[in-house]
């Protein structure tokens, strides 16, 4: 979905997200238990919503960030953690300072349009011991496959991308990757760890000149030498 129309898709539905969605975003728990969260972890919960995630996720003593670009999705968030730092902004782009042990996405990389971007974004703010998981809307299977049309067609109406290639992109960004199928393809879990990707290290600042030779010079008189630089102008 284009983030200009987020707000006004949300605004609406996130008055009923928890009692509509629960049912149908399923997996929640085998998501987060795939996480192997350990006190004192650092979790992004990046596409966070109303914070459906967050009761599972506290069961350890973990902190915890979650980011959504939708102020109504975060409201609501908000009004049930107030304790939980919340940060409104475009997960496909937004700089967290911090890096984090953990993160986990739970259906909100397929209503990501640069969803690529987003990967790669997720893979610059995990430490390099890091761990990603991804729960969302896969491709139905055996008889359901049949209603798969018609799947499709309800993905799109809510804003959500049903055709994300992730087994052939995770591999860019991660050095170790399972992704396993749930409810008959419903949904999928993919489990992304140690990512290839660092935040570029801060060049630090050019100088604007350069020291091209040093020396001691030995003043009359046997005073102490006195150490010489010669510099050039950098251009
Ligand atoms: C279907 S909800 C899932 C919310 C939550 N993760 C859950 O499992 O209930 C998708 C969420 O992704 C958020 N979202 C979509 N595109 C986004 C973007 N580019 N940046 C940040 N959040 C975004 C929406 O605002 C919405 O809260």
């Amino acid at each position: 979905m284009k983030l200009q129309n987020l707000e006004g898709f949300y605004r609406w539905h996130s008055k009923v997200y928890e009692i509509t969605r629960s049912i149908f975003l399923a997996g929640r728990t085998e998501a987060v238990d795939l996480l192997a969260l350990q006190d004192g972890d650092r979790i992004i919960d990046w596409g966070c919503g109303t914070g459906l995630n967050f009761p599972l996720l506290l069961r350890k003593k973990v902190d915890l960030v979650g980011i959504d670009d939708s102020a109504s999705m975060l409201g609501r968030a908000r009004e049930k953690f107030p304790e939980i730092e919340l940060v409104q902004g475009d997960m496909s782009h937004y700089p967290f300072p911090e890096q984090a042990d953990k993160a986990i996405c739970t259906y909100s990389l397929s209503m990501v349009d640069p969803w690529k971007e987003t990967i790669r974004n997720i893979c610059r703010a995990l430490k390099p011991t890091g761990r990603l998981v991804i729960l969302d809307f896969g491709q139905l299977t055996g008889p359901l496959k049949l209603l798969a049309p018609f799947f499709s067609a309800w993905l799109k109406l809510h804003g959500v991308n049903p055709g994300m290639s992730l087994s052939s992109l995770l591999p860019k960004y991660f050095h170790g990757l399972k992704i396993r199928s749930l409810h008959r393809g419903y949904s999928f879990l993919a489990l992304a760890e140690f990512p290839v990707l660092q935040p570029s290290p801060t060049r630090p600042p050019d100088r604007p000149f350069r020291v091209v030779s040093q020396r001691f010079i030995f003043p009359p008189g046997g005073s102490r030498p006195i150490l010489s630089f010669d510099f050039t102008l950098n251009r």
